[in-house]
């Protein structure tokens, strides 16, 4: 499979573990979807991009070998990206809500407009990003230790969130996908929850990234809420990269 030699254009640091790259890459990308980005000689993981304009980015957290050395990756020097798989939000009018924990909330920074709220939650302050996206009368902050925002997790913020939306969008640790699934599936809603399995091929060849039945990277990474209803792995276990099944 061949990889796209992008040229690193800029990097803005999020957060103390989490940076922005920006690159050009003449290929249209829908929100939601994501690339297989390469590192020679260490590794490929799968990221959603954070932006799909002319310039696009990838908002990366550093927690492990592949990502810290994109993480570390300069301007002038090349990311190798492949892409773009899986499927993708659907995007509506109106006002909508994106829920995103941790950097998560990268992969929904594109569905983010004027009619968009947001949750987005962390353990603390610094571990906050993309805040500045949003109409700032329109997001809320949601921190564990209560060093930002209100003080517990997502589900607290969306106990005080009591508007009407024609979607909403959540993607974060699976701990707290599985936690506003919860929260959200006796209610009339419509919700796209974007998964994380381990990933390999990109392209449905491996099956690294199985869940019940469902191939991540060709039926997914979004599922729409009562898909999820049908995936008894779903918030429970999953595989490792290196095959082994793990608890959540
Ligand atoms: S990553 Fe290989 S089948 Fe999905």
């Amino acid at each position: 499979m061949t990889h796209f030699a992008a040229r690193v254009l800029w990097v803005r640091e999020e957060s103390p573990t989490v940076k922005t790259l920006a690159f050009r890459w003449d290929v249209d990308v829908l929100p939601g979807q994501f690339v297989m980005v390469w590192t020679p000689g260490i590794g490929e993981i799968p990221m959603s991009l954070s932006s799909l304009g002319e310039t696009k980015t990838i908002t990366v957290k550093d927690f492990g070998p592949p990502s810290a050395a994109i993480v570390s990756t300069k301007p002038g020097q090349n990311l190798y990206i492949r892409g773009p798989y899986g499927n993708h939000f659907t995007v509506v009018d109106g006002d909508k809500l994106v829920i995103g924990a941790g950097s998560g909330m990268a992969s929904l920074a594109p569905l983010v407009d004027s009619r968009t709220y947001g949750i987005i939650s962390a353990r603390e302050k610094s571990e906050v990003i993309l805040t500045g996206i949003f109409d700032q009368k329109r997001v809320l902050v949601t921190t564990d230790d209560g060093s930002m925002g209100l003080k517990g997790n997502t589900i607290e913020g969306l106990k005080v969130f009591d508007r009407d939306v024609e979607m909403i969008y959540v993607c974060g640790p699976e701990k707290m996908l599985y936690a506003v699934y919860n929260f959200l599936r006796d209610r009339e809603v419509k919700a796209e929850f974007s998964l994380e399995r381990s990933m390999k091929c990109g392209v449905g060849i491996c099956d690294s990234c199985s869940i019940d039945g469902f191939q991540l990277c060709r039926d997914g990474p979004v599922f729409p809420i009562k898909t999820l209803e049908k995936m008894k792995e779903f918030g429970v276990s999953k595989l490792t990269y290196s095959g082994r099944r793990v608890q959540i």
